[in-house]
């Protein structure tokens, strides 16, 4: 494969250390990268490889933050990480803690049913019977997943997508238009056996990441592919198959894969103010301020947290 890039401001990069570490972090295999390399782009934030994974879907609601972090201080938890998307209706985040008093794992199993049980409490809150919503616990020994690589994969089951459907009243269910000025065109290629995929959207970082998300969660191999973007706008084309070496014919896979495309492409997307806030850590730092959006009807998109 071949990137051209530049900066998020369309320069070149020329910064040594940056272009090292992007080497580094291309070369290197899983938790191969040397400590001080990973540090050095400052906002990076990475859980720590001990913490215990908190991950939650469920309905969105103002206050929810609020009330889950309010818990995990009471519980005596740290949060050393976290992170929040929402989409349509639906909300997913991933909490990662440690031991408030000692630091490390979490690991008495009274302990973390206890944590179970008092964040479903919260989560299950304001949810009707039958209503879709879930609270997961991951000890550090089942490895994480990179944090945004596994909302992609929470909000996929939790069936996020589903509320692009009619974004856009008119068209067949092959080339639709999403709420965020998203298409996706995606065409069979009979002879050869494969989709050709189509998707133009407003060009912004992260997109192929989230794009790639999209095709591997449905279990589509890409062999084939070109990207490029003209000032503001996106065109990804890639050419898939199916996992298994099959590509059906079936209208149904290919409107689910479109409605994937824009889900996984929009759930980034955030009309709203960007705070950026940095502050001396304190227990329950994050529920009194998560406490003050919502007591002034503030609602919040999108969050990313993490300590240092
Ligand atoms: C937990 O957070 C509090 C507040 O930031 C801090 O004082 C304490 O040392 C933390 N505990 C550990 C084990 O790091």
């Amino acid at each position: 494969a071949v990137f051209h890039v530049t900066d998020q401001l369309g320069n070149k990069i020329t910064d040594e250390s940056l272009i090292l570490y992007i080497q580094q972090a291309l070369c290197a295999s899983r938790g191969g990268i040397s400590k001080e390399v990973r540090l050095c782009p400052g906002r990076n934030v990475t859980p720590g490889l001990k913490d215990l994974a908190l991950e939650m879907t469920s309905k969105d609601r103002p206050g929810l933050v609020s009330e889950i972090s309010a818990v995990l201080v009471e519980l005596g938890c740290n949060i050393t990480t976290a992170v929040a998307w929402t989409h349509g209706t639906r909300a997913a985040s991933i909490f990662y803690v440690e031991d408030g008093l000692e630091g490390g794992p979490i690991t008495d199993p009274i302990r973390l049913a206890h944590v179970q049980e008092q964040l479903e409490n919260v989560v299950k809150a304001h949810h009707e019977e039958g209503e879709k919503w879930s609270v997961r616990l991951t000890t550090p020994a089942g490895g994480h997943t990179h944090k945004e690589r596994r909302l992609h994969q929470l909000m996929y089951a939790d069936e996020d997508y589903e509320s692009c459907r009619g974004c856009d009243g008119s068209g067949s269910s092959a080339h639709k238009k999403g709420c965020d000025r998203t298409h996706v065109y995606i065409e069979s290629c009979k002879e050869k056996g494969y989709w050709i995929v189509n998707v133009r959207s407003r060009d912004r970082p992260k997109l192929l990441f989230d794009t790639v998300c999209a095709l591997t969660d449905l279990q589509y191999v890409v062999f084939h592919a070109v990207v490029a973007s003209r000032g503001t706008l996106a065109d990804q084309e890639y050419f898939v198959r199916h996992k298994d070496g099959y590509t059906s014919n079936k209208e149904s896979e290919r409107h689910k894969l479109t409605l994937c495309l824009i889900a996984a492409i929009e759930r980034r997307i955030s009309q709203g103010l960007m705070l950026d806030l940095c502050a001396k850590n304190r227990m329950g730092l994050l529920s009194d301020m998560t406490r003050v959006f919502r007591e002034n009807g503030l609602s919040m998109s999108r969050i990313e947290i993490g300590t240092r």
